[in-house]
């Protein structure tokens, strides 16, 4: 059982909590336990590191509203595929948790793999209809992985709230069925896709573009933007509308679709007119890098 206690944040006129890293599940667990004791409402940011700005998004709503929060990294295995980039996902950790200190969190969880995965272990859970859609089609295994780890974490963190971004979409609206199918007491809150000044969402899988294709991945919120402005023109075809983000993506030699998806925002099936709200999501691979974005639009 290691438990680490970091200096102070470098400016601590503004920061007066110290950060406390935490490895054991046990011990995890015993301070979150006499967080509830002493009445705190605790917020939980789960994470597998590299962090940026969209993480920060989730981080500073958690401490503005909750007594004490955490915040996990954890690169998880069970929800990589066997040719993903499950050995190549960039680890950061000590400039992780330099950018925590000045956040507000209380506590950094780094469980360990064989912790979490024993020898031995052998449950998933598993949200059905939603994920057969979007990335659950083309990711198999991928929301099996995710269900499983935020479950174990919850259980481990047991928090109030928990914080995801509206970027993951459909992983957002996964966890909030996960948490009412299985009744637990956890209030998820959905924030806002946190953008780069060119529209780029902001991931950690960004840092493998090259310069080109890093300006290739711009198509995406460009032709997100382009769908949006059709639909405000009166566009309520969805094939047309995918047409042309197809056709503005395939603009860049190294882009190729994976998806592009014109769907119920809750329950992810296709649409053929847009009527009323719906969520315009897609996912690109532009060079070897696997980027996803999304919003919404309204056909009323
Ligand atoms: P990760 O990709 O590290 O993302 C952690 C959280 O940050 C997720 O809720 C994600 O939606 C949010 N996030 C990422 N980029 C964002 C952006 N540009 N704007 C707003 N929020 C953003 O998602 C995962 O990790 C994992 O699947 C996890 C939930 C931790 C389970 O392993």
């Amino acid at each position: 059982m290691k438990t680490t206690y970091l200096d102070r944040s470098p400016t601590p006129s503004k920061r007066t909590k110290t950060l406390l890293t935490i490895t054991s599940i046990k011990e995890m667990k015993a301070w979150a336990r006499r967080g509830h004791e002493e009445g705190k409402v605790i917020g939980f940011v789960p994470t597998m590191g590299c962090l940026h700005e969209g993480h920060l998004s989730l981080l500073k709503e958690s401490v503005a509203t909750c007594d004490a929060t955490v915040v996990s990294i954890f690169v998880n295995p069970t929800q990589f595929g066997p040719n993903e980039d499950f050995g190549s996902y960039p680890r950061t950790l000590e400039a992780d948790r330099k950018t925590l200190m000045s956040t507000g969190a209380d506590v950094l969880f780094l469980p360990r793999q064989d912790s979490l995965y024993p020898d031995g272990f052998q449950t998933y859970v598993q949200v059905e209809e939603k994920t057969g859609y979007l990335c659950g089609k083309t990711r198999p295994g991928f929301f099996r992985g995710v269900t499983t780890v935020v479950l174990k974490l919850f259980n481990i963190i047991n928090p109030h709230k928990a914080f995801f971004g509206e970027k993951d979409r459909q992983q957002l609206e996964v966890i909030r069925t996960l948490v009412q199918d299985l009744n637990l007491d956890i209030t998820i809150v959905g924030k806002p896709i946190v953008r780069e000044t060119d529209g780029l969402a902001m991931s950690s899988r960004n840092r493998y573009l090259s310069k080109s294709e890093r300006d290739s991945a711009r198509a995406l919120s460009q032709a997100l933007d382009l769908a949006r402005n059709q639909i405000e023109r009166g566009e309520r075809s969805a094939e047309s509308i995918r047409k042309e983000i197809r056709r503005i993506i395939e603009e860049h030699k190294d882009a190729e679709v994976d998806y592009i998806s014109i769907c119920d925002p809750e329950n992810f099936t296709e649409q053929k007119k847009i009527t009323s709200r719906a969520l315009i999501a897609l996912a690109v691979r532009v060079g070897k890098t696997r980027l996803i974005d999304n919003c919404f639009v309204e056909g009323v």
